[in-house]
């Protein structure tokens, strides 16, 4: 592996910075060599030197800035990640949402959907167990990364992603055959609103929300950016609505406007009615 040379480095860690807020730190070379790699070979480039002499000679924006800050996005993801989030919606935030809204649409955002396995685990709760809901639910998948996002609008996964959590059962009743892979129905596609967003960036034009997702993101940005974030997400909650972080993820302390609520293992911030 060839080395990151110490200006390179941290080029790209600004880039990543003003493109996406990620915070890479300092020691990621060999995150920066596993993932670059292939963007510049697949560029005829020889290395990571030339990429980045090649990027800085272009202006920001184009296609290739665009793959380097794709490449260097984290987009692990899998259905029904961590469980005890989805047995909390459907156990208890969806009863009582339906407990004091009678007939309206339900909101609900996935704020770093990735490829889209965190939204159609969503759709699957409420199709299975709140069909009305899921009738008139509309979930916003959001994400920085347009590529990733582009597969929430195809619903396709392979063999080894529906391998990666998702039950047999609902495979087979929520998904058909795609050649080797896996389409998800039209009835939970339809559900999706895939728009792609940077969260570090002031949003307009989002409705008030009932229940955000917001998992597994938080991690890649600084301390600053995060609490900004958390403000945002709050002022976009509808009152009484709801935030789920990442099992890993704390943002004790940072908003006083979200009350911390535990139902089972499940943690999530309920903006006061
Ligand atoms: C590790 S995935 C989490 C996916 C899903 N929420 C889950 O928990 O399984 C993190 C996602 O956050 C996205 N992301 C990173 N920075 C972002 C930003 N500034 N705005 C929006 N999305 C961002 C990445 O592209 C990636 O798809």
């Amino acid at each position: 592996m060839a080395d990151i040379k110490p200006d390179d480095y941290e080029w790209i860690r600004q880039f990543l910075y003003t493109q996406c807020a990620n915070d890479l730190g300092q020691g990621k070379e060999y995150l920066i060599s596993s993932r670059l790699g292939a963007v510049a070979r697949e560029a005829g480039l020889a290395d990571i030197s030339a990429l980045v002499t090649s990027l800085k000679a272009r202006p920001l924006g184009g296609p290739l800035h665009q793959k380097v800050m794709e490449a260097m996005t984290t987009n692990e993801t899998s259905f029904f990640r961590d469980g005890h989030p989805f047995a909390a919606l459907e156990k208890q935030i969806i009863p009582r949402f339906l407990s004091s809204n009678s007939g309206r649409p339900l909101r609900i955002w996935c704020a770093a959907s990735s490829t889209g396995q965190e939204p159609y685990t969503i759709a699957m709760v409420l199709r299975t167990n709140f069909p009305d809901v899921a009738n008139r639910a509309r979930i916003l998948c959001t994400d920085v990364n347009a590529t990733v996002l582009k597969r929430t609008t195809e619903g396709v996964y392979s063999q080894l992603e529906v391998n990666r959590g998702l039950p047999a059962q609902m495979l087979v009743r929520y998904f058909e055959r795609a050649g080797a892979n896996w389409r998800a129905k039209a009835e939970l596609r339809s559900m999706m609103d895939p728009r792609v967003m940077n969260l570090a960036v002031p949003w307009i034009g989002i409705q008030p929300q009932d229940i955000v997702f917001l998992r597994n993101v938080l991690i890649y940005f600084d301390a600053k950016t995060k609490r900004e974030i958390v403000t945002r997400i709050r002022n976009t909650l509808a009152p009484g609505g709801v935030l789920f972080i990442g099992g890993s993820e704390s943002i004790l302390g940072m908003d006083e406007g979200l009350s911390r609520e535990q139902f089972g293992m499940s943690t999530v911030y309920r903006r006061a009615a």
